[in-house]
């Protein structure tokens, strides 16, 4: 078992089935495992705890500036030149009611309708979501669900005069592949080439498992960054999806401008609460000790759960590089995988979603998500009761 904060008896059940919504405890019978949306399911760094606490006490909650609190844009903007290399000034981050809304407010950037995008397949839906709500359609890019593969070659043929933005999602959500600063370098020179903006959505950056190391996309030239947008939130990293915060990292000072725009922060009718953004500035600076502890935990339990699977005749799976979700093959079991997640969550009592086109395009069909971030107890018993079943069908 892990010591400290991910240990079996560290995760609040009660809590979580009051709290954890999207797919999870709170919205399933109370005998069921929940390995289903990427939440972790402990409490966060003590330090952003008590950030919270601190600024819920002091009683003033006055609207903060449109682009966000200037300490919130300092620490993002300190943090990704610290971890991830990625020099750029406090007044490039918006910050933005999470990364599904800094994409969406990317999208209706850098689209009009009629407008076309070209997005991994698979990947997690929100590329698709974001390019559709801003009158656009995507054109997928062709990933190798089991290898994780790109076919870069692939890539010229998907243009057409009305391509605008191409997707990058690095770490990849849901096949676990980190980038090599090979392929970020052929996606971001086709960007370049051909025009087009970068929807460079780096949100999983720091779920990466060594030997693999991540490359931030802009850092590569100049040129690249300076057609990229780089998302990031605090979600995945230190749990913090039911704050609603992350940032944008918009490549110049008119792209800012026109950004917060279209984000509609400087009308009020959107932006960050202030206390997400307390919140978040605590990760930034004080909250990576935690977070190095999560990362090791969740070393062990991929590791866990790759071998586990594996040892499932029929199914084939790859270790994640980077994500703490797991992405096994079970086309070869001859079940459809929605039927096979409704036949888990109802005779196994174990969710898990499938990989259907409306989560992460085509190309992932015939698979099933697994996310592993919760402690070695959940994780052990929604493993038994996933490969049992799958062994049975
Ligand atoms: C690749 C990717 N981008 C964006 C998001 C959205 O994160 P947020 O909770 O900040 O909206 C997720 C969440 O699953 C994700 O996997």
């Amino acid at each position: 078992m892990t010591p400290g904060p991910f240990a079996d008896d560290q995760v609040p059940f009660d809590l979580l089935r009051k709290r954890a919504f999207n797919l999870r405890w709170a919205t399933l019978p109370p005998d069921v495992i929940p390995l289903t949306a990427a939440d972790p399911d402990f409490a966060v760094a003590p330090p952003i705890r008590q950030a919270i606490a601190d600024f819920a006490l002091s009683g003033v909650y006055s609207y903060g500036p449109a682009e966000g609190l200037p300490d919130f844009r300092s620490a993002c903007a300190a943090m990704v030149g610290r971890r991830k290399g990625l020099n750029v000034a406090p007044e490039q981050v918006l910050a933005v009611d999470s990364a599904a809304a800094g994409m969406l407010h990317v999208a209706r950037l850098t689209i009009q309708p009629g407008d076309e995008a070209i997005v991994f397949d698979p990947v997690d839906f929100l590329f698709k979501a974001a390019v559709e709500a801003a009158g656009g359609t995507v054109r997928l890019l062709p990933v190798d669900a089991r290898t994780g593969a790109i076919d870069l070659a692939a890539l010229p043929g998907l243009l057409t005069p009305r391509t605008r933005l191409l997707g990058v999602c690095n770490p990849m959500n849901p096949v676990g592949r980190v980038l090599t600063p090979q392929e970020l370098q052929v996606l971001g020179d086709f960007a370049v080439a051909n025009d087009l903006w970068v929807l460079n959505d780096e949100i999983w950056s720091d779920i990466v498992y060594a030997p693999h190391r991540f490359t931030s996309l802009p850092t590569l030239s100049p040129a690249i960054a300076a057609r990229c947008f780089t998302v990031y939130g605090f979600s995945k990293t230190f749990g913090l999806a039911g704050l609603r915060v992350g940032f944008v990292i918009a490549p110049t000072e008119r792209t800012f401008a026109e950004l917060l725009d279209v984000s509609l922060a400087r009308t009020t009718m959107s932006g960050v609460s202030t206390l997400s953004q307390v919140a978040a500035i605590a990760a930034c600076t004080s909250g990576w000790d935690w977070a190095g502890g999560f990362l090791s935990h969740l070393t062990r339990m991929r590791d866990l759960a790759v071998g586990a699977l594996q040892a499932v005749p029929g199914v084939q799976v790859r270790a994640p590089e980077g994500t703490y979700v797991i992405f096994p093959r079970v086309a070869d079991l001859g079940v459809d995988s929605e039927r096979l997640c409704e036949a888990l969550l109802t005779e196994a009592r174990v969710a898990v979603v499938p990989g259907a086109a409306r989560w992460f395009g085509p190309g992932a069909e015939g698979h099933l998500r697994v996310c592993v971030s919760t402690s070695e107890a959940v994780l052990t018993t929604g493993l038994q009761r996933l490969t049992d079943h799958l062994r049975r069908v």
